[in-house]
């Protein structure tokens, strides 16, 4: 179970959590998708149908809340795409909407609530990876995230001062390490880099002597292709599957999967 996670928005979260689980669905693993973000940007994308203002909407919220927790199965919804050669891409996905938000306000009343999405995965699963898409405000989905992984994977744009903004990242997954002995994995993905740049060389330098051996050797570049495969509605594999992206994340998802606790 993978948790991408940083409290920074627009640094590639999303789009690295849809196409890691894209590439391992590639290589026929079984993977599903959560999208933790009451901003719903992965549902969106990926065109799930989802009433907005419906509490009772089949969505991560219903998952994680009231008395009447519904299992798993009933908020998985699934997704294909058109990978070429009449072959399909499928992912599973449970989606947020935006009464996700709400629960900030009650889950903390239950003593063991950092663990309440884990439990809801603690089960046997029909998933080799599960793979949990973080929202950047509100340490609480975070945490819930991190109570559920196996690995965390930290997402950091190339740009001036990233390094110093992952305090706040290190200290959750020290005090959700504590709660879930099973978080062992951490990488570090830098994406939208400008490779030949000295702020991107400075960056990678930085990262690695911070956190020795687990800053990924693959790196994303910045690249619109990006931009307009989300808006797309796909994931760079089936959108531009021969660009140097497609490429990227294709080697990352390798990896990252070679490397991985919860990998099996
Ligand atoms: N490597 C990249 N190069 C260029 N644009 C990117 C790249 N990765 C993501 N984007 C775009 O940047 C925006 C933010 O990315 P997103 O994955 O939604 O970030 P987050 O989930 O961290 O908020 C989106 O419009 C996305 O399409
Ligand atoms: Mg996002």
């Amino acid at each position: 179970v993978f948790a991408v996670v940083n409290f920074k928005g627009g640094v590639g979260k999303t789009t690295t959590a849809l196409n890691l689980a894209a590439a391992w669905a590639q290589h026929r693993h079984r993977v599903l998708l959560i999208d933790l973000d009451p901003g719903a940007t992965l549902t969106k994308t990926l065109g799930v149908p989802v009433a907005e203002d419906n509490p009772s909407a089949p969505t991560a919220y219903r998952l994680l809340t009231g008395k009447d927790h519904v299992s798993l199965a009933e908020v998985i919804h699934h997704v294909a795409f058109d990978a070429g050669d009449g072959e399909a891409l499928a992912l599973d996905i449970v989606p947020a909407n935006r009464h996700l938000a709400s629960i900030v306000f009650s889950i903390h009343q239950d003593p063991g609530w950092g663990l309440v999405l884990g439990n809801a995965l603690a089960q046997p699963l029909a998933y080799d990876a599960v793979v949990i898409d973080c929202p950047p405000e509100g340490e609480t989905f975070t945490y819930l995230a991190l109570g559920a992984a196996t690995d965390v994977v930290v997402v950091v744009q190339a740009e001036v001062g990233a390094v110093w903004s992952l305090s706040r990242v290190e200290a959750c997954i020290r005090n959700m390490g504590r709660l879930n002995p099973g978080l062992r994995g951490r990488r570090y993905v830098i994406t939208m880099i400008n490779p030949r740049t000295t702020v991107a060389r400075t960056l990678v330098a930085e990262l690695r002597r911070e956190f020795d051996g687990q800053v990924c050797d693959t790196t994303i570049q910045r690249t619109i292709k990006l931009a307009e495969s989300m808006m797309a509605r796909q994931p760079i594999l089936t959108y531009d599957p021969g660009g140097e992206a497609a490429d990227s994340y294709r080697r990352l998802a390798v990896e990252i999967w070679g490397g991985a606790e919860g990998a099996r």
